[in-house]
């Protein structure tokens, strides 16, 4: 949640700033702000702005810096403390106007500190918890800046990564994390940090994660790494395969678009080397398990959050299908507050597409003192939750900038069911059905690819529907966690009210909502459970709902109970929620292009959810 971005080099810092901040916007979006020091003035100036960063660029043209420096800092905010306005917008000065502070995290003892700046006579001009940090470095200031920001961090609770600069220390950028990512690159001249990789990889495709307790001193083309009790400390550079022209548009005009259409792409980045046809399963180096391990689980438990959370769901069924292990699922944010059971031979898999979601981490610090196996699934090379775990896959799925999360679900599912196939081929299943699963694997990219043509047509049916109010979205079996996963789509960037039921359960209760306004996209691919999920579609059908079937190719008896078909092609039951889903999010994403919502960064949400 927010983005914090800073630059230190030879040339005036502006023009990199707001392009990290543009980068970064899809992590917040409420406000924007950057301040820039230079070695030969002695005041530092700032400018911020409500809004996106095209507000701040308006903002610095029509009030031009007073002087270009080299050395910056700049922030694109998800509001915690505070309303989204000027005031409250990073940077933050100090009292005395000589240290610049950007912050993500909470610092949960604000009240206490602002209680006690204030009788030392410190003003307050914002209500965030982050001004405090620059009135204590002032307050703390030492010979140096490292000092004087280690110092007011002792007196700090709560999460952070920050950036900070000051006209007192001028050739410097300060920065320290607890909690909250902060990433470090550098080549000859110049040396960029941010809270994630994307803005850095223009400058270096080598970056260096800071670990909780890290502080770092940054200077043109270098920097130095010690801990809060200020010793040396050395961070592995972790090497980044993404292009720079990975976080553009490319042509699409939005993210989420290009992320729904990169998906076959996507799933074969996901695919390559893992699959092992001769001999039916998959090598999935990065868990470090042996089949002894393998065959030592008892029991699994999958926690994640939002839709990572229901590729999970979908896992969960793979487990329990492919390797007869009794899998449960869990909220992260319940896991780590509910003191879970946890066998001494469980396993642990924590799905995270950012790898810092707060709640997921505080899930795998949990589960790994209670002495479980934790293993990760996450996209973002070198994050938090990936390294916590120690062993884990990656999805190579490529930056997700959409906020909304699409391909990061189908290489999530892609994961677990290699997973599911891999422990399934060292605990039950036979060669024979190995290699079946690995066929039914390797065609998905096309598969995705055909669902992708039928683009016109969903927006056709997009079209009809996009002024509804309300929706539901049903399904069974592997077509469950779809159905939630398509109303969570729905909700988050059409703003409609959508809910995802299992289809037998809708009329335990929410069938009393149905009626002629009330559409039902009922996901009834050719799979087992398929004429049960026909029967529900005839319930909702006799409360008048028109109903969107998403069908499969040559499946001609449902016309008769559906107003609206969207085809997708016939598979295998594991990988069938796939191609499902796919068109779902267009058919989401288009509801939201109808209704001119603002698709890659909806309101309220941030991508990277830091926060519990
Ligand atoms: C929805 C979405 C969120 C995330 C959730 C977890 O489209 O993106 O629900 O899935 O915030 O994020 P990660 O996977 O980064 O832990």
């Amino acid at each position: 949640m927010c983005g914090i971005i800073g630059f230190v080099g030879t040339t005036p810092a502006v023009p990199h700033l707001l392009s990290g901040l543009r980068k970064l916007e899809y992590r917040g979006y409420d406000s924007a702000g950057i301040a820039i020091a230079s070695p030969t003035e002695p005041d530092i100036v700032i400018r911020k702005a409500v809004g996106k960063i095209a507000n701040l660029d308006q903002a610095i043209a029509s009030h031009p810096l007073e002087f270009e420096g080299p050395i910056g800092i700049g922030h694109t905010r998800w509001a915690t403390h505070g309303i989204p306005s000027v005031q409250n917008a990073h940077p933050h000065l100090s009292q005395d106007g000589r240290f610049a502070v950007v912050h993500n995290g909470i610092i949960e003892n604000f009240h206490d500190l602002r209680k006690q700046l204030r009788e030392l006579g410190f003003e307050f001009r914002s209500e965030t918890d982050t001004e405090v940090l620059a009135h204590l470095i002032q307050l703390h200031r030492a010979d140096t800046l490292i000092d004087s920001v280690r110092a007011a961090l002792r007196l700090v609770r709560g999460t952070f990564g920050i950036a900070v600069v000051s006209s007192c220390f001028p050739n410097q950028i300060v920065v320290a994390r607890r909690g909250s990512p902060i990433v470090i690159g550098a080549n000859e001249t110049e040396t960029i940090v941010a809270s994630d990789v994307a803005p850095i990889i223009p400058y270096t495709n080598k970056v260096t994660f800071l670990d909780d307790g890290d502080i770092a001193v940054l200077t043109p083309g270098h920097f130095e790494i010690r801990s809060m009790e200020n010793t040396s400390v050395s961070r592995s550079e972790t090497a980044v395969d993404w292009d720079p022209g990975a976080a553009e548009k490319g042509g699409f005009e939005h993210f989420m678009l290009k992320e729904i259409f990169e998906q076959p792409e996507a799933l074969e980045n996901c695919f390559r080397g893992r699959l092992l046809e001769e001999d039916g399963t998959a090598k999935l180096s990065g868990l470090r398990l042996d089949p002894h391990d393998i065959a030592s689980f008892d029991n699994l438990v999958i926690t994640a959050c939002g839709t990572s959370y229901y590729a999970g769901l979908h896992g969960s069924y793979a487990f329990e299908q492919l390797a007869g292990i009794p899998t449960r699922i869990e909220q992260a944010a319940e896991f780590r507050y509910r003191n879970p059971i946890l066998s001494p031979n469980a396993g642990v898999i924590a799905i995270s597409q950012s790898g810092e979601t707060a709640d997921t981490l505080a899930a795998v610090r949990e589960a790994a003192r209670k002495g479980a196996t934790v293993l990760s699934i996450c996209n973002i090379v070198g994050s938090t939750i990936a390294r916590e775990a120690g062993r884990g896959i990656y999805l190579h799925a490529g930056p997700e900038i959409g906020v909304a999360s699409t391909k990061a679900f189908l290489c999530q599912v892609a994961v677990l069911n290699m997973m599911a196939l891999l422990f399934g081929r060292t605990r039950r299943l036979s060669n024979s059905e190995g290699v079946h699963i690995v066929h039914a694997l390797k065609k998905l990219p096309d598969l995705i690819r055909s669902v992708l043509e039928q683009k016109d047509c969903i927006r056709k049916i997009a079209e009809k529907y996009a002024g509804c109010s309300n929706a539901f979205y049903i399904g069974r079996g592997y077509m469950y966690p779809a159905a939630l996963e398509g109303a969570l789509k729905l909700k988050e960037i059409s703003y409609l009210h959508a809910e995802g039921y299992h289809a037998a359960e809708l009329k335990h209760g929410p069938i009393a909502l149905l009626d002629e306004k009330v559409p039902v996209v009922a996901c009834a691919p050719l799979v087992p459970g398929h004429d049960k999920t026909i029967g529900n579609i005839q319930e909702c059908r006799a409360r008048k709902s028109p109903v969107i079937a998403i069908a499969t190719e040559g499946d001609d008896s449902i016309a008769a109970f559906t107003e609206d078909i969207i085809r997708v092609p016939q598979c295998s039951e594991l990988v069938a929620a796939l191609p499902v889903v796919v068109a779902e999010q267009l058919l989401a994403y288009y509801i939201a292009r109808f209704r001119g919502e603002p698709i890659d960064q909806p309101r309220n949400l941030a991508k990277s959810v830091t926060v519990e």
